[in-house]
């Protein structure tokens, strides 16, 4: 094999293997399917089982929410008041901005920076609950989530989530006992995952939304935690088949809306998304090696137009400290001695990049 052919494809190697490392985590993601750590119908009494007095209660009962302010609007309400009216013995906790930038100033200061510098209200929405959550314990429930059956059952387990479609876990409804190390683990890497991704919903969603906590957990739970650090999941069967599920949907926020579409649309056609990607990589690759061989060809002209003057800088064995630079002159000999082969296939692959355009 020629040696400009070989070092284009080390090259492309090694670009390929950077990629599919830096998005591995998103990848395994696609295949998850939360199996291990599910929360089984087997294993949930029914709502007035004596089985729930049974089970021992390790989440504190504090219900947590979040608004920028105490008025709820009207279409919240009436979820908001069945999971109060079914708690009367949990504290009920409204985090409202105010009350959430306190809370972070007193006790996280450390974070107080990235807090006030999202640029989406829904990015401080989504932090305050990590925050709390790893703080106090307790549950946490999406305003637009009523609750159909009392929480009792699931404060048994460290901590739980939901499973959401396609893949991964969803911050809408979630419980923890206090300093679990998956909510602190989440919160300790909320600053480093503050970047903006150009589209609004993919920054708040990989920054601090669904997205962000599912590669989160998956990372974590590759290193297989103990018992008391597992996180459980709720599968979606139990929370929206079946009459004695613990929530009720009642009408989205926006932001929640778009999200899920695009994740839904996403995994729906993740075939077609690979196969594109792979069109699209292959199409970049053929023009790349198109411009690799146009520049070594230009490099040879240019070279053939100096070397008139005798070999100046490059003598025909290199000694060691030169070799790297020596390298190239030789590269570009071999290309030009053959030019005229290399313009069939740059031609092809020409024809192909404008195709794409
Ligand atoms: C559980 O008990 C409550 C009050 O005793 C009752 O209103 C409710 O219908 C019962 N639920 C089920 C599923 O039996
Ligand atoms: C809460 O915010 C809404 C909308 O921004 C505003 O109309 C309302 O007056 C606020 N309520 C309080 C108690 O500040």
């Amino acid at each position: 094999m020629r040696r400009g052919l070989l070092v284009f494809l080390v090259v492309n190697l090694l670009i390929i293997t950077f990629l599919i490392r830096s998005v591995s985590t998103l990848l395994s993601l696609l295949l998850e399917d939360a199996a291990a750590d599910a929360i089984h119908h087997a294993e949930l009494p029914s709502p007035n089982s004596s089985l729930i007095e049974q089970r021992p209660q390790i989440i504190p009962k504090i219900i947590h929410q979040t608004y920028k302010n105490e008025s709820i609007p009207e279409v919240w309400q009436e979820a908001q008041q069945s999971c109060k009216d079914l708690h009367p013995d949990y504290e009920y906790i409204l985090w409202t901005n105010e009350k959430s930038r306190e809370f972070i100033a007193a006790e996280y200061p450390w974070f107080l920076d990235t807090f006030d510098g999202y640029n989406y209200p829904i990015q401080r929405a989504d932090s305050i609950r990590y925050f709390v959550l790893a703080h106090f314990g307790g549950t946490y429930i999406d305003l637009d989530d009523g609750c159909n059956r009392r929480l009792d059952p699931l404060l048994s387990y460290p901590a739980w989530v939901r499973r959401t479609v396609p893949t991964g876990i969803s911050n809408d409804a979630m419980g923890s006992v206090p300093q679990h190390p998956f909510f602190l683990r989440v919160i300790e890497l909320l600053q480093s995952y503050d970047r903006s991704w150009l589209l609004p919903y993919i920054t708040v969603m990989y920054s601090t939304g669904p997205l962000f906590l599912s590669v989160i957990w998956k990372e974590y739970m590759a290193e297989n935690p103990t018992e008391a650090g597992r996180v459980r999941i709720l599968m979606q069967d139990e929370y929206n088949r079946y009459s004695w599920s613990f929530f009720t949907h009642h009408v989205g926020n926006s932001w929640h809306g778009k999200d899920a579409r695009l994740i839904f649309w996403m995994g729906q056609h993740w075939v077609l998304l690979t196969v594109c990607g792979f069109v699209l990589a292959g199409a970049v690759g053929l023009c790349l090696w198109w411009a690799y061989g146009r520049l070594l060809i230009f490099g040879s002209k240019y070279r053939f137009r100096y070397s008139k003057v005798p070999n100046l800088g490059f003598s025909r064995y290199p000694s060691p400290s030169r070799r790297s630079r020596g390298m190239m002159p030789i590269l570009l000999r071999r290309v030009s001695s053959k030019g005229d082969e290399e313009v069939g296939p740059t031609e092809t692959s020409y024809e192909y990049c404008s195709r794409r355009d």
